[in-house]
């Protein structure tokens, strides 16, 4: 009933212990800070010369879960069974639950897979989808238990219309990429070396197993005890317990920081994190990404708002001082006072009824 993996038993003892280690290390940092809205002086950005900032060590504080035991996280269904009015009414529609979803056979990109004529033999073995604004993956369960294939070929939106065709993503680490009208295949490794640790949930780093495709409540709450019914402080991101910046910004930036790879195992996703722990004991990335205009603003107002806080000690500002998980929007960001962090979305001079058009493209997510 407490988890959906099948080596429950074994692991039961460890899960409670990895529950006390964490809420010691969260209670040490905690603060008020991100309650406070954006500092009315200009935040750093990638523009007011970062280099010459005071830094305190990211890594300093807290805890991880490296070469521990995957903890036993609560099941989503328990959760759901109590919070079905706060949280319920919004989950099925919020994109960390659906970034893994059924894959009906009226839905764009399962179309164009079966009007494709290299693709339209391997409609039937999709089980799931990957995605779907930019790009769409094609999943099917393997044969390993939290295992899942990938196929090579995926959908993206055509130019015109509600129609979707279907292409070979650019894949940055193989050498031979695929001429673009190869046939697709199903690749074995590729999801649980590249894509689990962020797209579905409670990944093992031995094993590479998932506990289930897609996201569920632990992924941002962690481990967070049953008993938290009584006393709310016990669960991550509780309102009440007010977890420090730091806390909240390694929780979103364990999957939002889509360039750096874990040290433990040098995969390009964090190794065993739990809400609670310090992302860059495990967790490096190349800090000063967050000046590349290159990168467009979709990612880059993150890798900046993350050095920000764990690099340059700023808490003044989270994710949540814009981004609501539950119910999922951003309406907030509106009612801040304007910094030189807004330029990353909005050109300075302009005012903020316009905003930059941007285009979102990633090559660890090969869209
Ligand atoms: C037995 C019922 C029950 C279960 C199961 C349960 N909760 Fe709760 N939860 C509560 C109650 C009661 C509260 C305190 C009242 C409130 O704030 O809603 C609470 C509070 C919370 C809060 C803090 C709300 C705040 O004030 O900020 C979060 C976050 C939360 N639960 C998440 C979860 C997650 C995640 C799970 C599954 C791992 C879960 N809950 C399972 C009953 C439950
Ligand atoms: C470090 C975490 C991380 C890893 C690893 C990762 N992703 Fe993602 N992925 C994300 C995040 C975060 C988003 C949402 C980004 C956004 O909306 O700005 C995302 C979005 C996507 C999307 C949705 C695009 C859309 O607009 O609908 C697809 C498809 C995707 N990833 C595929 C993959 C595949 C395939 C892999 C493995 C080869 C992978 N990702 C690995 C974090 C990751
Ligand atoms: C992507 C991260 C993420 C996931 C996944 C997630 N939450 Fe949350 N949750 C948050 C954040 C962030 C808050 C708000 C913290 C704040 O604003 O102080 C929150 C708040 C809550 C609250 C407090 C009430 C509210 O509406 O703000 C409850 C209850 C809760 N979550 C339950 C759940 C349950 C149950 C699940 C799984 C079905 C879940 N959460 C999945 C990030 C997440
Ligand atoms: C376990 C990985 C993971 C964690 C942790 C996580 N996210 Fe995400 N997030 C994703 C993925 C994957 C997507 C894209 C899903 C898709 O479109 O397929 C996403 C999408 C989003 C989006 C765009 C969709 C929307 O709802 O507007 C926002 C904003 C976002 N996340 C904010 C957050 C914040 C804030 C936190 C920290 C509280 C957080 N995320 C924690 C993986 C994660
Ligand atoms: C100052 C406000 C602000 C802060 C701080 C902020 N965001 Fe955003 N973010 C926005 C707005 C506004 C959008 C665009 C509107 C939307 O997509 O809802 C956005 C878009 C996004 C998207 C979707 C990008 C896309 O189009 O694919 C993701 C994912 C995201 N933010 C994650 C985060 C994470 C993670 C953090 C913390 C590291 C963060 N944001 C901090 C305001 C903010
Ligand atoms: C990641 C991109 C992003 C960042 C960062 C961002 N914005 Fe926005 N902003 C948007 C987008 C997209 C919209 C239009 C959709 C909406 O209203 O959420 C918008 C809309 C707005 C609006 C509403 C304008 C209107 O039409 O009435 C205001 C006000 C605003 N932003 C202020 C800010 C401030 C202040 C900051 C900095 C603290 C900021 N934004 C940072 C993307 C961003």
């Amino acid at each position: 009933m407490f988890c959906a993996r099948s080596c429950c038993l074994r692991r039961a003892l460890l899960g409670c212990w990895c529950a006390l280690a964490v809420s010691g290390a969260i209670v040490l940092f905690s603060s008020s800070a991100r309650f406070q809205s954006a500092r009315a002086e200009p935040a750093a950005t990638g523009a007011t010369g970062a280099a010459d900032r005071a830094r305190v060590d990211p890594a300093a504080w807290g805890d991880d879960h490296v070469g521990q035991e995957v903890p036993e996280y609560v099941d989503i269904g328990e959760c759901l069974f109590c919070h079905r009015k706060d949280v319920g009414g919004s989950w099925d529609r919020n994109r960390h639950s659906r970034t893994i979803h059924d894959a009906p056979a009226g839905d764009p990109a399962m179309k164009a897979l079966a009007a494709d004529p290299a693709g339209k033999s391997l409609v039937g073995e999709v089980q799931l989808l990957l995605g779907g604004r930019q790009a769409t993956r094609f999943v099917r369960r393997a044969e390993q238990f939290g295992h899942a294939d990938l196929l090579s070929a995926m959908a993206v939106p055509a130019e015109r219309g509600n129609r979707f065709r279907i292409v070979h993503p650019r894949i940055a680490d193989v050498a031979d990429k695929p001429a673009a009208n190869a046939k697709p295949h199903w690749d074995h490794e590729r999801f649980a070396n590249r894509c689990a640790g962020c797209h579905a949930t409670a990944v093992d780093p031995e094993t590479r197993n998932f506990a289930t495709v897609s996201l569920d409540c632990c992924a941002c709450h962690g481990d967070g005890p049953l008993e938290h019914s009584n006393e709310p402080e016990l669960m991550p991101l509780a309102k009440t317990r007010k977890d420090s910046p730091q806390v909240v910004i390694s929780i979103c930036a364990s999957c939002h920081i889509r360039f750096g790879e874990s040290k433990a195992t040098g995969r390009p996703y964090a190794t065993n994190f739990v809400a609670g722990d310090n992302l860059f004991r495990d967790f490096r990335w190349d800090w000063a990404l967050a000046d590349d205009a290159a990168i467009n603003p979709g990612d880059r107002h993150v890798l900046d708002l993350v050095r920000e806080v764990a690099l340059f000690g700023n808490g003044d500002m989270t994710c949540l001082s814009c981004h609501e998980v539950h119910p999922g929007t951003s309406l907030a960001h509106r009612k801040l006072p304007r910094t030189a962090y807004c330029a990353h979305c909005h050109e300075p001079g302009k005012p903020l009824t316009e905003h930059k058009r941007y285009v979102v493209h990633s090559k660890l997510c090969e869209y």
